[in-house]
């Protein structure tokens, strides 16, 4: 399979809230959220407007075909976004379609990712349901524990250590 990645632009927005979507960590047993989740503002902060000055974001591609993404948003207003640590790091969200994952496309966009931004930010954060296996790529990526809420991690990866 031929995998490649491209910025994420506005154009993406569709397959952005689809991301978004799936980004949501659904506990085993519990069926999938209505889509109308995505309109609450704690979420839809993740994704509306995109395109937004600080906005940074890539597509993989398999076989030209999207099949994920991995982007980069301040989410330091009101709401917050939920893995918020300081007003100057950006949060991280990531989702691959179902086909697509355990495949190594995830490591592939973060270290994309990771590369671009090294220099601009000092580190990233995100939010993981502590029982996301996600959780186990983020520690192999860099990312640490830095507090936890009833059910999940607040994680920070340090890039200015990679300078
Ligand atoms: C998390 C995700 C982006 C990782 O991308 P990926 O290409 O599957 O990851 P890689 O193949 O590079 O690395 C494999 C790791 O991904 C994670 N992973 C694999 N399948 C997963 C899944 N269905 N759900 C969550 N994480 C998964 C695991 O940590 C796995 O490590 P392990 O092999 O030690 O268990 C992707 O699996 C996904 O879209 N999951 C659902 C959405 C999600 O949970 N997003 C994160 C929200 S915080």
């Amino acid at each position: 399979m031929n995998f490649d990645i491209k910025p994420l632009t506005p154009a993406d927005q569709p397959f952005l809230w689809e991301k978004l979507y799936q980004a949501i960590y659904i506990p085993e047993g519990q069926p999938p959220y209505d889509r109308n989740i995505l309109h609450i503002p704690e979420l839809r902060i993740y994704a509306e407007h995109w395109g937004k000055p600080d906005d940074i974001g890539f597509i993989a591609l398999a076989d030209e075909k999207p099949a994920g993404a991995v982007w980069l948003r301040m989410l330091t207003g009101e709401p917050r976004g939920f893995g918020y640590v300081d007003d100057t790091t950006p949060e991280l969200s990531i989702a691959l379609l179902p086909e697509y994952r355990g495949k190594g496309f995830g490591s592939q966009l973060m270290t994309h990712l990771f590369e671009c931004v090294k220099s601009r930010y000092g580190a990233i954060c995100l939010s993981v349901s502590m029982n996301n296996p996600a959780m186990r790529l983020y520690q192999r990526m860099g990312f640490e524990v830095v507090s936890e809420s009833d059910d999940s991690y607040t994680m920070v990866k340090r890039l200015d250590k990679e300078r």
